[in-house]
């Protein structure tokens, strides 16, 4: 049973993982177990679970809460914090009831992943009251059951008399047994986005987060616990990953008796919330993956469900146009013919949809103006929007254009007419970045606008795809619109006046691929995966940089969702030079596949070698789009990197393996796949045939001579086991 119930024990099962709950004699609700799977009704509550032993603290300052609150000992991160009326922070919340339903729910106005079929996940809700202040609270779960993943949210009640205001809102709090773990997270900046770390718990908290508006470039909204000895392969990981894209907080802790627990949430230094009796706030969603096979293990059940149960629409599951995005090959200087002309050289290599980037509306030669006038410019644009689209539909391919629906510049007929339209504080200097400022979403008049004129950007444009972007964070957060005490509010209200956005416009435009954006990856995160099934991965487009970025990027999201290009040499970013090939090998591992240069500019022996890459992710994007993906090396310092990616019918395996530095004088790099069958036959393009077994634990040795090589190695499964009775010969 996903979700069991016996004698006030709550065990959430599913695939390998059980997540275990207690209400206590009185009725106060503690976590027990989150691991790997034992039989319903195993795990139960033993007196030491809550026994004190000797010390200076007060009990609730150990027990394994599945909700900490202030007030009674807890000296942690609260999981709720309340501003009472008669001024104290103190709760006492205790549970009065519960249900158990099919399937999986979405949150009304938050993305959240979700079921198709009632059988593939359950919920459980919990209900919890203060008697005193009417406080109510209801823990809002559900468990997949082919992989256990458990999410997490809850939505928070005044059912009292007088207004409180919520100080602080995570969606989850969860203890785990004993301390000796490292920490793991993705950390960042623009054009290095989403490095992983790992270093070692203490004790104390280990926090990371955003408070900038967006889930940022800086952190990922996702932290891990796993065990000292945990690698990609092996031991235990316990991942949170948070469906947001706005500020976040993460925490990781050790307390003084060795216990860990790991914490995600509304970030309180940018948030708070007025609740009037009757009013209540809904968390967004936290997705907790545990897996006792290493970090391998926990991606790809992160892969899987953000890629079926977490992204949606038509293009959710169909093969990706490979595409020309004309940024880095033109920036704002061009005109009809000069885009037409770059769509018709890439139509020639086989590429499938042109984008149109920045530059295209207002006045808009560089980056100082005319966002929020979103009309073209008659000098680039002669025959308007339609006109250009109609061309490029007439070469048989799909058209798509750049956005930034959510700015505004201060140089713009938008701002002009309604200054007053963006976030700011008045009578305080507005801050600009990029010269642009941010529109106040949280204001309906202003979704409304936005609707409107993406709406009417794309029925002009008659647009197959929209890159969604976003280039700057927030600074004045306020919304003057809101009263003083709601003006804390003006961060998520904005987030929801987004999501209200994008729920619209989608809704509207269901054909439409849609790719967020944001200075690259700066809000790459669960949240907006929920609505764009893609997003640009990163501002660096240098092959050898993106491997990091790509294999980091991997440890939480499905390659689908990764926008990847092959842009000109030297790099923009980098300055550095890789080969055609090297490029096509990394773009190419990404859903989102494409090229970001001026075709038309490229020598002829780069336009063939061009050809046969797009040829190839047309053959292999069913494969990288939907397959497993396994990390094998890691892209560190010199040497070698290496992943792969094996069809879900195991039929079909794709190991890629990338020199970074050549070194004089030393051997080819065995490299171990992993997923195969060990009992199993695959047979190269060769026709050469190699044993699953062989494969995985002695593994496959590869030489690439030079510096920023690559190599693509596509393997059949062959019908029968290992050996062949023929020996293989075809
Ligand atoms: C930032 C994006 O990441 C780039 O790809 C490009 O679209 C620019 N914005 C355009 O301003």
């Amino acid at each position: 049973m996903p979700v069991a119930y016996q004698n006030q024990v709550f065990t959430l099962s599913g695939g390998n993982v059980s997540y275990v709950l207690h209400v206590t004699e009185d009725r106060k609700l503690m976590n027990l177990y989150w691991g790997r799977r034992v039989p319903d009704h195993a795990v139960q509550p033993e007196l030491s679970d809550y026994q004190s032993f000797a010390s200076f603290d007060p009990p609730a300052s150990r027990l394994p809460s599945e909700l900490p609150v202030l007030g009674q000992g807890w000296y942690g991160t609260p999981a709720v914090d309340v501003l009472n009326a008669q001024g104290d922070h103190v709760v006492d919340l205790r549970v009065t009831g519960y249900r158990i339903l099919p399937g999986k729910k979405g949150l009304p106005g938050l993305p959240a992943v979700y079921s198709e079929k009632n059988d593939e996940a359950r919920s459980l809700e919990i209900d919890l009251a203060d008697p005193l202040t009417g406080l109510s609270v209801t823990l809002q779960y559900a468990v997949y059951a082919e992989s256990g993943a458990v999410t997490r949210s809850m939505r928070i009640t005044n059912a009292g008399q007088d207004p409180v205001t919520l100080r602080g809102a995570l969606a989850v709090s969860v203890p785990l047994w004993g301390a000796d773990y490292d920490v793991l997270h993705l950390k960042g900046a623009w054009a290095r986005e989403r490095a992983l770390v790992r270093t070692p718990l203490g004790q104390g908290a280990y926090e990371i987060g955003s408070q900038r508006g967006a889930s940022g470039h800086e952190e990922n909204p996702f932290l891990a616990l796993c065990g000292k000895q945990a690698g990609e392969n092996s031991g235990d990981v316990w991942g949170v990953s948070f469906v947001y894209s706005g500020s976040f907080l993460a925490e990781a802790s050790a307390d003084n008796a060795g216990n860990a627990r790991l914490y995600m949430g509304m970030n309180p230094q940018v948030f708070s919330w007025l609740l009037q009796p009757g009013e209540s706030f809904q968390t967004p969603e936290a997705v907790l993956v545990y897996s006792c096979s290493g970090l391998n293990g926990m991606s790809r059940i992160y892969h899987r469900l953000y890629r079926t149960r977490l992204a949606r629409g038509a293009w959710r599951d169909r093969p990706r146009p490979v595409l020309i995005n004309n940024w880095e090959g033109t920036y704002f200087d061009f005109d009809e013919e000069k885009l037409f002309r770059i769509a018709r050289a890439g139509k020639e290599l086989g590429i499938e949809l042109f984008v149109m980037d920045d530059g295209w509306f207002g006045r808009r030669n560089s980056d100082n103006c005319s966002l929020g006038d979103w009309t073209a410019n008659p000098e680039k644009l002669p025959r308007g929007l339609a006109g250009l689209s109609e061309r490029i539909h007439g070469l048989d391919m799909l058209f798509g254009i750049w956005m930034e629906p959510e700015m505004v510049s201060p140089d713009s007929d938008l701002y002009r007419a309604h200054p007053d339209w963006c976030l700011h504080v008045p009578g305080r200097a507005r801050t600009e970045e990029r010269n642009q400022l941010i529109l106040d979403l949280s204001r309906k008049e202003v979704r409304e606008t936005v609707t409107e004129a993406v709406s009417a950007v794309l029925r002009e444009s008659r647009a197959d795809y929209l890159k969604w972007d976003m280039n700057r964070n927030m600074t004045e957060y306020f919304s003057p619109v809101l009263p003083p005490e709601r003006r804390m509010e003006t961060q998520h209200r904005y987030m929801l006046g987004l999501y209200e956005i994008l729920e619209e416009i989608t809704r509207r435009f269901p054909d439409v691929l849609f790719e967020s954006c944001s200075g690259g990856g700066g809000r790459f995160d669960p949240g907006l995966l929920y609505y764009m099934p893609q997003a640009w991965t990163s501002d660096n487009t240098d092959a050898i940089a993106r491997l990091g970025i790509q294999y980091g990027t991997s440890l939480v999201y499905p390659a689908s969702a990764m926008g990847a290009h092959v842009s000109a040499v030297p790099n923009h970013q980098c300055r550095r030079t890789t080969s055609m090939q090297m490029r096509g090998d990394v773009a190419l591992c990404g859903g989102g596949f494409g090229f970001e240069l001026d075709v038309t500019a490229l020598p002829d022996e780069d336009k063939k070698e061009a050809r046969a890459i797009i040829a190839r992710a047309k053959e292999l994007r069913g494969l990288v789009q939907e397959g497993t993906f396994w990390r094998l090396l890691p892209p560190s310092g010199a040497g070698y990197a290496a992943w792969q990616f094996v069809r879900e019918d195991g039929k079909q395996a794709l190991l890629c393996v990338y020199r970074i530095l050549s070194e004089a004088n030393t051997p080819p790099v065995r490299v171990k796949m992993a997923g195969l069958d060990p009992e199993g036959a695959y047979r190269d393009e060769s026709g050469k045939l190699y044993s699953g077994a062989a494969l995985m634990y002695r593994g496959f040795s590869v030489s690439i001579p030079g510096d920023f090589g690559s190599c693509m190695i596509l393997l059949e499964k062959v019908p029968q086991p290992f050996p062949l009775p023929d020996n293989g010969r075809r």
